[in-house]
Order: C-alpha cells, then sequence, then structure tokens
C-alpha cells in the first residue's frame, strides 16, 4: 500500500508530484507528503493528515520551489494517523519515501542508538536513518550498507541533502516504476502515474539502484556496475484513467466493462475456440496437470470460485480455491502436477506474489491472471494471461473481476476441449455464448436507474443477507463484499442450504436479503429456501434469470429480471446488477464511494 512518486527535470515539481500523488491516492490516503530538494541541495517539506487535496492547500499556502523531489500518499501501518508519521522522512542528510514494511525496524532503532532522536512512530523513519548512519557522501554505499540491515519490503525515494536534482531508488517486493519524461525523469508505484508524461517505462528491479536526474535514469545493481533496464510500453491510454463524465471511478468502471470484456475475450478466441496462443501458453499446460489451485485475495478470489465451480463441472478436474494469505502457512500441499493460478487486478498484492513463489518452490506450475503490465505476480509466474481491464481505479473492484471471469470462462472452453471434454462443437458454442456476455451486460447497465430505486430499501439496513446456491452463491460472495465495503452495511452471503444451520435465526422483519435465482436446476430449492426467510418476516430483493416462472403471489420487496443466457454465464449479467446494488447505496448514504475508509486499492502488505 501507500504510493510513491518522484520527479526531477526542467519544471517545478510540486504541481507534478501533487498531481501523480492524487493519481495514486487510491493505494493510501490517510495522509500526503512531498518534499522539494532545493538548488543548495537543502530539503523542503511539506506533509500532512489528510487527502491529497489537503496537502495541495498547505502546498500553495507555504509555497515549495523546486524541480526535483519526491511524494507519497499513505496507508498507515506502523504508527497511528498524524501529521509526523506522514511522510517523507527527514533523518539527517536524507530524506525517504517508503512503501512497504520495514519488519525489523525496533531492532535497527535499538542498534544504530535511535529511539530517542525519532520524531516519528514509523518503521520508515527508522530506514532513513540507518540510510543516514552509513551516509558519508557515498549515496551508494550509504544504500548498499542500509540495504543489507532491511528485513521486509521496501520501495524507496530517496534524496540526499548534498547531491541536489538527483533521486535514488531501490525496492524490495513493493513496486516502483521509472519513466524517462521530456526534460526529466520520474518514478511511481505504478505507471498510472506516469501515464500522462510518458509511455515507455522499466520496473526497477529488485535490489537494484536507479539515479533519476534530468538528463536521465541511471541503473546500476548492488555491486554498482551499470544494469540495463527493461523497458516497456504502456498498453491504455492516459483518458481511460480519468472519470470520464461520471461521477465516481466506479460507475464509469461499472459502465466499461461489456467494451473491456469484449476486449479481453475478443483475441483469444480464434477460428470460433477459445485459444491462448496470443498469450503463448501450450496446451500442455492444461493437459499435463492433475490438479488447480488458485491463490487470490479478495474479489480476485471470488473470481476463482466461479472459475472452481466451472471447471469442476464442465473440465471435470479438481480445482481448489486458497486465500492467498493462508496458502503457505497452512503447508498448501501443490507438486509438479499442480497448475496455480494466480489471479490480480494489480499483480502486486504481496501474499498473491508470496503464493505464487510458494507454489514455484514446490514444483508447481504457474499460471497468472492479471490486470497490470509487468506486474509482480505476472513476472513471478510461468505464464501470464492479462485481462485488458484497463486501469481500475476505484479502490472496489469491478471490471477487473468480470474481465477475470472472462478468462476463467476461456480457460474453462480450452481446457474442456484440450482434456476431452468437450469436443469442437461443444467449444465453439462455449465461446460463442461467451461473445454474447458483453450484449446481456449492457442490457443490465442500461436499467442501471431500476437498479438505483432498489437499493434505497437497503439503505438504512444495519445488515443485509445474501441468499444462492452454486453459481450465484459464488457471485453473492462477491456482491457482499462490495456492498460491505463500499456502504459499510454489515452484509453475509449464505449458501442458500446452510442458512437453516443457524444463521436462520438473525432473520428478522428487519434483515433485508438478496436473493440471486439463475440455475435452472437449482431455481426450485432456490425458491423454497427464499419462502424460508419471508416466513420470518425478511424482504426479499430478487435478481431472477427473466426466463424463470415468478411467484406472484409472494410478497417481493423487488424483483429483477435478468438477461437470459445460459445458466453457466448467468454470472455476468448477475454481477453488474450486484455491483450497481452497492454502487447506489455507497452514493445515496453520501460516501467516498472510490476511496472507503481504512482500505487501498493495493494491498502490499502481508
Ligand atoms: C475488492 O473490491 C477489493 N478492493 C479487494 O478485495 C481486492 O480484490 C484484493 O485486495 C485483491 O487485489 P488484487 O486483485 O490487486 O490482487
Amino acid at each position: 500500500m501507500c504510493g510513491i512518486i518522484g520527479y526531477t527535470g526542467g519544471k517545478e515539481a510540486e504541481g507534478i508530484i501533487v498531481d501523480g500523488l492524487e493519481i495514486l491516492e487510491y493505494r493510501g490516503y490517510d495522509s500526503a507528503g512531498i518534499a522539494v530538494s532545493q538548488k543548495d541541495g537543502s530539503v523542503q517539506i511539506r506533509k500532512c493528515v489528510g487527502r491529497v487535496r489537503d496537502l495541495r492547500s498547505l502546498c500553495r499556502k507555504g509555497e515549495i520551489q523546486g524541480t526535483c523531489g519526491i511524494g507519497h500518499t499513505r496507508w498507515a501501518t506502523h504508527g497511528g494517523v498524524c501529521d509526523a508519521n506522514a511522510h517523507p522522512h527527514r533523518f539527517g542528510k536524507v530524506t525517504v519515501v517508503h512503501n512497504g514494511i520495514i519488519e525489523n525496524y525496533r531492532g535497527l532503532a535499538k542498534k544504530y542508538n535511535l529511539q530517542d532522536r525519532l520524531r516519528s512512530q514509523t518503521d520508515s523513519e527508522v530506514a532513513a536513518a540507518v540510510l543516514a548512519h552509513f551516509y558519508n557522501g557515498d549515496p551508494f554505499a550509504a544504500i548498499r550498507k542500509t540495504v543489507l540491515k532491511l528485513k521486509g519490503t521496501f520501495a524507496f525515494g530517496i534524496l540526499f541533502e548534498d547531491i541536489s536534482e538527483a533521486i535514488f531508488a531501490v525496492r524490495n517486493v513493493s513496486p516502483i516504476v521509472i519513466g524517462q519524461v521530456q526534460e526529466g525523469s520520474m518514478l511511481a508505484s505504478d505507471v498510472t502515474a506516469l501515464g500522462q508524461y510518458t509511455k515507455e517505462y522499466f520496473v526497477l528491479p529488485e535490489f537494484h539502484v536507479a539515479v533519476l536526474k534530468k538528463e536521465g535514469v541511471e541503473l546500476y545493481d548492488m555491486s554498482g556496475e551499470p544494469a540495463e533496464p527493461e523497458w516497456m510500453t504502456v498498453s491504455w491510454d492516459v483518458d481511460k484513467s480519468s472519470k470520464g463524465g461520471y461521477p465516481f471511478y466506479m460507475e464509469k468502471e461499472i459502465m466499461e466493462q461489456p467494451q473491456v470484456i469484449a476486449e479481453t475475450v475478443q483475441p483469444r478466441i480464434c477460428g470460433g475456440m477459445p485459444d491462448f496462443g496470443v498469450d503463448g501458453i501450450p496446451d500442455n499446460l492444461f493437459e499435463d496437470c492433475k490438479r488447480i489451485c488458485v491463490v487470490a485475495c479478495g474479489t480476485a478470489m471470488h473470481a476463482g470460485l466461479v472459475g472452481k465451480a466451472l471447471m469442476q463441472s464442465l473440465v471435470r478436474i479438481h480445482m481448489d480455491v486458497e486465500l492467498a494469505s493462508e496458502f503457505m502457512y497452512t503447508d498448501a500441499i501443490v507438486d509438479e502436477e499442480t497448475l496455480v493460478i494466480a489471479i490480480s487486478q494489480s499483480g502486486e498484492t504481496i501474499d498473491t506474489l508470496e503464493a505464487v513463489k510458494y507454489a514455484k518452490k514446490n514444483s508447481a506450475k504457474t499460471l497468472a491472471i492479471v490486470n497490470v503490465r509487468g506486474a509482480s505476480v505476472a513476472r513471478a509466474s510461468d505464464y501470464v494471461i492479462y485481462t485488458n481491464a484497463g486501469p481500475e481505479i476505484a479502490v472496489a473492484s469491478t471490471k477487473a473481476y468480470t474481465t477475470q471471469l472472462a478468462v476463467l470462462y476461456l480457460l474453462t472452453g480450452r481446457m474442456a476441449y484440450v482434456r476431452g471434454s468437450f469436443g469442437e462443437t461443444e467449444a465453439k458454442s462455449f465461446a460463442s455464448q461467451l461473445l454474447l456476455a458483453p450484449e446481456a451486460m449492457q442490457q443490465v447497465l442500461d436499467r442501471k436507474e431500476e437498479i438505483h430505486y432498489i437499493a434505497r430499501s437497503i439503505l438504512n439496513a444495519k445488515d443485509v443477507f445474501m441468499m444462492g446456491r452454486g453459481l450465484d452463491y459464488s457471485i453473492l460472495l462477491e456482491g457482499s463484499l462490495k456492498l460491505k465495503e463500499i456502504s459499510y452495511i454489515h452484509s453475509e452471503a449464505y449458501a442458500s442450504g446452510e442458512l437453516k444451520h443457524g444463521t436462520i435465526a438473525l432473520i428478522t422483519e428487519d434483515t433485508p436479503v438478496v436473493a440471486v435465482v439463475t440455475q435452472s436446476k437449482l431455481q426450485s430449492k432456490e425458491f423454497s429456501n427464499i419462502k424460508e426467510v419471508q416466513s420470518r418476516g425478511a424482504g426479499v430483493i430478487l435478481f431472477m434469470k427473466e426466463t424463470f416462472e415468478l411467484d406472484k403471489e409472494a410478497a417481493w420487496e423487488s424483483v429483477f429480471q435478468l438477461p437470459a443466457m445460459e445458466d453457466s454465464f448467468m454470472v455476468m449479467p448477475a454481477s453488474a446488477a450486484l455491483q450497481l446494488l452497492a454502487y447506489y447505496v455507497s452514493l445515496d448514504k453520501g460516501l467516498d464511494v472510490d476511496k472507503p475508509r481504512n482500505l487501498a486499492k493495493v494491498v502490499t502488505v502481508e
């Protein structure tokens, strides 16, 4: 978490850094700060609790000039949310911004007698102090010695007080990308913050030192030998990072889904067949494995659950979905016959990354489904399939989730074909259904005001239950997470048949229930389970496949009929409907939809 940025070049740094922080704010928004190096090498710092807009006003009040600087937007880990703990941190001649966690900071503080000399409670200031301890005019030596002492994850942007107009950067695990811009160079936690200045960038290799100057970027390995950056090109338009006229990114990103799903699916259908030729994935990856294990967190893990339901029933292969954060701590059993699929929008979620490393250590084959090009999870895996969702800025994931689903459908279709569960005709028909998903979702999005109206009935609820079976249950887990994270309403998704094993005790007339019924073989059981909660007074909001027969006698709170697709694909229109439901509840509560409290978009701490 936390966003860092740096700029050095021919222009005033403050505006560029603060604008960049605004783009990176989704990574954390507890406090923000900036340090600008002056011509004489001295460094001016402004920092405050609150959003980047608060930092902007602070900078306006006390002008801060200079053409080289670093900035930070914080998601607090060590040390509460206060001005002193905001970055940048200065110690002696060293000023740093840091993303990551220095696990041994207490030991270091003791070892270097820092306790009484620190002004914050952060691990980051300790790192600045250790750098300052080793700095005697040679920045490389100081960085090398410091890095050897640190345990944990870090991405540092560093200013040394007597080296004007240069930024030093080094990282372990936490990301830094670097680009050369007109008359200068920049670093950032991710490419979206560089997008308006350059399309060419490279990922700073771990344990390498980059020196950013007005004239360009130099890269060295830890022994001081020059290294060659691996340049990449940003694959999305800068315009795609704007709100495009919507009040919140989340709404824009929900509305973009038909387009980005088509962009994810179409290149992977060749001659009517699901095909991963464009990703360079050989069929023997799918043929040779005996089981599949998905590792992912949050929404991405929920996508894995849909994948599991599809794969098990259509490919007939054993598939587990593991919380990446638990994976290695439960001594997960994977071997050379396991295909481990890591799903991650950002590709930087540390638990997912560590799970991939664990899987590789245990000889499993690894395949990443990632949105951000060149991200750590993608680079750590044997193969990668990129979702073409474009930048997802809202903390609540929407289009990344449904493009992950689209890839999982394609994988199901291809695997079923190469392993013999589908003949060519079935594989083609499966692919052609998937191509219809964008249109079905569009039909839901076109009726967003109906869902807005429905959302009013849960606006003041304290608890909301969600119920469904099979695939419907899988997507409700995600629908419930969406509602929790952006509306702060407690919500739980339950497999309908499980409710009466305890949880039904919580159902009263004050507990709205959201039910999804889209699976033909389960509908009669579903409707019986719904009756059970209606009998306890719950008002039920029903999302139902339009071709199913509705019990008109029952007292529905509301009913939304979902455009019909084959049952396996109903996940797509139903997901769009649940996203809109959560969005409108949050919007009508007047909350900051894109930046819910306590959260950050990229979770780079364990
Ligand atoms: C979902 O809305 C969340 N913001 C969160 O659960 C997210 O999906 C999770 O942190 C995983 O992120 P990743 O896809 O970038 O790995």
